[in-house]
């Protein structure tokens, strides 16, 4: 099929390249020159294992290209919407102007068939509101919702063989059509058995924030029973495991740790609470605030953690951080609660010298005033305390003997618990976890 995808951020780029490897004619859209030009030259302007291949075997095949002109998108059959919806300034609500614009740009450019399906994460009540601005047009298009829920580091994977396909839908023959053309962009998954929840409008919206409210509330709860432990003098990691047996909880989504950050959890929270609230239901989601308050009060319990852990005082004591992304295998810093960390204990005075493996251009460009390193040895050379905030495998493979032997105080806080807790004391090391003894 030809398709458009508008927006080739993290989900965009990574879709478009997915849907021509699918064997779809595609072409990418989006506003930045720097991006597009990356993209079309198969230089990825973000890390996402996997990706520089499908773009580069999807630009070879002939069937994706990019561009800035969102005329490019005359000719498609269907156009996907993949813009941003960033929290907004002030507010808790989401900004639904990338995808407005973006809408009203494509109008033009519609013919009668064309299918809009929107995968942006937005407000519910967003995709009917669209739908009446395409029925408007008089084009003869029509609009799907069709949520999307790759992960990060493992987007490539999650777009290809995805776990579940949902389509919200208008009414009658327009919504039959748009079932019809939407099987046939996912054929491939189709054919392997995806289940497939066919519906309305607003449960595609939905689906998609509940199951990052369910996944944020999952994280929070075992934050909270590391509160507890940490009154009570028990292990946060050992209930995780115990709970985690029973099938109906089970054990994913059940780290203790610094907390969840990232494009999408903490902003999807906030804007499910402000739409809710708009709607007269924000009783209906208030916990989600708590939710949001757990994971925020966990960075300032590693901070905390470190204070403590120096032994001395914070001012102009080297600190290395590990870490600087929201999570492994992902150079995305929004919402970073490891970033914050860094930030929160540079601004209490300490020589914070951070590294990451992926992440330190993003961390830079929006906190020039901390240190970075690319090298785990410099940055661990004469540390009066370490505090790792990003489970990178290479840093879960350090050796604490090894480590002993560069830092000024063997002090080590294990913000992601992570780290083989009985090796590093060995070692000689004080360690801390969160929620743990
Ligand atoms: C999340 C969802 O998992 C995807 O299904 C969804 O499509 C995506 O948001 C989105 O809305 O686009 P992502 O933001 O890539 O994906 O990251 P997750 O893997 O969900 O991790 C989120 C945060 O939770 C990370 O900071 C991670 O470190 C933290 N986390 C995760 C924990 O603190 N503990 C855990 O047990 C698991």
């Amino acid at each position: 099929m030809k398709i458009s995808v508008i927006g080739c951020g993290y989900l965009g780029a990574v879709h478009a390249s997915a849907m021509a490897e699918l064997g779809h004619e595609v072409v990418g859209i989006d506003v930045d020159d720097a991006k597009i030009s990356a993209l079309s030259e198969g230089r990825t302007p973000f890390f996402e294992p996997g990706l520089p291949e499908v773009l580069t075997s999807a630009l070879a095949s002939g069937r994706l290209r990019f561009s800035t002109d969102i005329a490019e998108a005359a000719g498609a059959e269907v156009h996907f919407l993949a813009v941003g919806t960033p929290q907004q300034k002030g507010s808790y609500a989401a900004d639904l102007t990338y995808v407005d614009a973006a809408v009203t740009a494509l109008l033009p450019h519609l013919d009668a068939g064309d299918l809009v399906v929107g995968k942006s994460t937005v407000p519910v009540g967003t995709a009917a509101r669209l739908a009446a601005l395409i029925a408007e047009s008089g084009s003869g298009a029509s609009l799907a919702w069709n949520p999307e829920f790759l992960r990060e580091g493992f987007a490539v994977q999650d777009t290809i063989s995805p776990d579940r396909l949902v389509y919200g839908v208008a009414a009658g023959i327009a919504g039959e059509r748009s079932v019809v053309q939407l099987n046939e962009i996912y054929a491939t998954a189709i054919a392997a058995e995806t289940p497939l929840v066919v519906t309305d409008f607003a449960t595609a919206e939905l689906v998609k924030v509940a199951a990052n409210a369910f996944l944020a509330t999952k994280i929070s709860f075992i934050n909270a029973m590391s509160e507890i432990a940490e009154v009570s003098g028990a292990d946060v990691t050992q209930l995780a495991d115990a709970i985690g047996y029973d099938a109906r909880i089970g054990r994913r989504f059940l780290n203790a740790g610094v907390g969840f950050g990232g494009g999408c959890l903490p902003k999807d929270i906030r804007a499910f609470t402000a739409r809710a609230e708009e709607l007269g239901r924000g009783d209906s989601v208030a916990f989600l605030k708590e939710v949001d308050s757990i994971n925020l009060r966990r960075r300032q319990r590693v901070v905390d953690l470190t204070v403590e852990g120096l032994g001395r005082p914070i001012f102009n004591a080297k600190v290395a951080v590990l870490g600087l992304s929201f999570k492994p295998h992902s150079d995305d810093v929004r919402d970073s609660p490891a970033l914050d960390v860094a930030v929160q204990l540079r601004g209490l005075g300490a020589d914070v010298v951070a590294t990451d493996p992926q992440a330190i251009e993003n961390a830079r460009v929006r906190h020039p005033q901390l240190s970075y390193s690319s090298d785990i040895e410099e940055t661990l050379r004469g540390a009066a305390a370490v505090v790792l905030v990003t489970e990178w495998p290479v840093f879960k493979s350090i050796d604490p003997t090894w480590a002993a032997t560069l830092v000024e105080t063997k002090t080590i806080i294990d913000g992601r618990n992570t780290l083989n807790a009985a090796e590093w004391r060995a070692a000689g090391w004080t360690y801390y976890g969160l929620g743990r003894p």
